[in-house]
């Protein structure tokens, strides 16, 4: 079976790295979460003190984007790949509300997405690879022989995240967690270059009342459908 590029885009928090990760384990396929790219900078621009307050000047960042060199790692033991920011695992620090409240504005700036999109591309330059994102079907790969468009009930997504910060130890209010949603999606949505949006060929996938293995079921379905209509 000749391997593929799966594009996975969709609003915040709606399970897209979850789908990803099992997909990619399933296929033998490389796992690269664009988000945390994106959390990256951002995390570097917080500890260098160029974010301040939530604001920033957009030239501080650019300045930073030479000193930032990303590489990604599997962790057999957690059976997903890990972000490293110039050689440290900081995969809990860019997943802290102080990075999601400004990561949405760090990640419209161009050059930013510049440097992130060519690290992307050159990933998944061999397929085989699993990526999730914003502009992963409309600009990354627009030539990816599966693209999802994710969505789920806003309630729900709250949920999972609150879930999901509770258990990493981050004591966050149910609201909080609710209004960064909801900003983040309205900037991802409305930014000027590479918002979010539903590639023409998309498949849309709203999993507000899907478990993981009928997530799971369904994409694979898919991916048979597809890989037996090329092969
Ligand atoms: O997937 P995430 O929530 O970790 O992504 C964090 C932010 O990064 C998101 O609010 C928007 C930005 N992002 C982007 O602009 N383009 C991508 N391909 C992925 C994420």
């Amino acid at each position: 079976m000749s391997k593929i590029t799966i594009a996975i885009d969709g609003y915040s928090s709606c399970g897209k790295s979850t789908l990803a990760k099992a997909l990619a384990s399933k296929l033998g396929y490389a796992y690269v979460d664009s988000g945390a790219m994106y959390r990256c900078v951002t995390l570097y621009a917080l500890r260098k003190g160029v974010i301040k307050d939530h604001s920033f000047q957009e030239s501080d960042i650019v300045r930073l984007l030479d000193e930032i060199h990303l590489t990604f790692q599997f962790n057999p033991n957690t059976k997903s790949s890990e972000t490293f920011l110039n050689g440290e695992n900081v995969e809990k620090e860019i997943r802290q509300m102080i990075v999601s409240e400004n990561v949405s504005k760090v990640s419209a700036i161009h050059d930013v997405r510049v440097k992130m999109i060519a690290i992307q591309r050159k990933l998944g330059k061999n397929k085989g690879i699993v990526m999730d994102g914003r502009d992963i079907g409309t600009n990354v790969f627009p030539f990816a022989e599966l693209k999802l468009f994710m969505t789920a009930d806003t309630d729900i997504r709250t949920q999972r995240r609150f879930d999901e910060l509770s258990s990493k130890g981050q004591h966050i209010s149910f609201n909080d967690v609710k209004s960064n949603l909801i900003y983040r999606d309205h900037e991802d949505t409305h930014r000027k270059e590479n918002p979010l949006t539903q590639a023409e060929d998309a498949i849309v996938l709203d999993n507000s009342e899907l478990t993981r293995e009928q997530q799971l079921e369904f994409v694979m379905k898919l991916i048979t459908d597809l890989t037996l209509s090329v092969n």
